[in-house]
């Protein structure tokens, strides 16, 4: 019998197309080129599971296009380019990689929290630009970590995972404002008290957003909300992009309404909105709060688990639909 046909969308770890090959045909876009929607819709032509990176909109059109595809699996916890009513409406199955993340996301939350706080990128442009002469009292003061308060808004896995660092780590004051309130045993859990998402923003000295996009968490701090926070604080986005005004960000920061901010996600990225690379008390990093190789290589293992369970056992690991 012959084996079922993948399609690879990006490039992807050898080992993951081993794995891959012991059970399916597999068509690799190993030289990582970036399709349009109709390149992806002339490749996936044939194949009936494309293993997907969170990227490729998978959409009515496409569905139409592709007749005989089946299942749609993204290597990453956000599915945010699948249409899954669409997906659904076709018969497809769209998957996520679930529980690969977590801890890695949550370290990567903390590197740009301290980032931002101690000013570590801005004074190594001063350092490395040669225009370091002597110590200062005042060089590049930044604010506290340990003790302050920190802020989540969004208190899934990764956000709970970010507070217990930052309470058991760091010895922070740890509040958070989520869609519902966590059990009393996980809020014990995390040392975490639940408020209002005024409340939060008016005294976290970091905000930390972890809030899976949707047409909801769209811009859930704009202007307002960063009208609404301290002087001194710290604004971290590790969610999605989207989920801040990039524009209003990038004016709040000039004008010294906060004091820093760090971004591993953006609006329409990897289009970055102008106005913050003439920020200096900003650090910005291209979506990388999940990229360590083992934690990459669980996300993909994740992937293959899904088309096995699928093609081979008659059910994903992971499905979402
Ligand atoms: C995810 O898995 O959703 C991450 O954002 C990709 O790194």
């Amino acid at each position: 019998m012959s084996k079922p046909r993948i399609l690879v969308t990006r490039a992807i770890f050898p080992e993951t197309l081993v794995k891959l090959a012991e059970h399916f045909e597999v068509e690799s876009n190993q030289a990582d080129d970036i399709w349009t929607k109709h390149e992806l819709m002339a490749k996936l032509q044939g194949n009936v599971g494309a293993f997907t990176f969170g990227l490729e909109r998978i959409d009515a059109e496409l569905l139409a296009a592709c007749p005989q595809l089946k299942i749609c699996t993204n290597m990453t916890v956000g599915y945010n380019n699948f249409d899954l009513p669409a997906m659904t409406a076709a018969g497809v199955i769209g998957t996520n990689a679930p529980d690969t993340l977590t801890e890695t996301t949550a370290d990567f939350g903390f590197a740009l929290l301290m980032a931002t706080a101690r000013r570590v990128t801005e004074s190594e442009h001063f350092l490395r630009a040669g225009k370091w002469k002597s110590w200062r009292f005042d060089m590049f003061a930044g604010s506290e970590v340990h003790g302050s308060t920190l802020g989540i808004i969004g208190m899934g896995k990764i956000g709970q995972a970010i507070a217990k660092r930052g309470a058991f780590g760091f010895g922070m004051k740890v509040i958070y404002n989520n869609r519902s309130r966590l059990e009393v045993a996980t809020e014990t859990a995390c040392q975490a008290r639940y408020v209002s998402k005024t409340e939060l923003l008016q005294t976290a000295d970091h905000v930390m957003l972890v809030v899976p996009y949707s047409a909801e968490s769209h811009h859930t701090i704009g202007a307002a909300e960063l009208a609404l926070m301290k002087p001194t604080a710290n604004l971290i986005n590790l969610a999605r992009g989207g989920i801040v005004d990039d524009a209003a960000l990038a004016a709040a920061l000039n004008r010294r309404q906060i004091a820093a901010a760090g971004l591993d996600v953006f609006e329409g990225e990897p289009s970055v909105h102008p106005d913050l690379f003439n920020v200096p008390n900003i650090v910005l990093t291209p979506h990388i709060a999940s990229s360590t190789v083992p934690t990459r290589m669980a996300m993909a293992n994740k992937a293959v688990d899904n088309l096995v369970g699928f093609f081979l056992n008659g059910k994903a690991v992971s499905a979402l639909n």
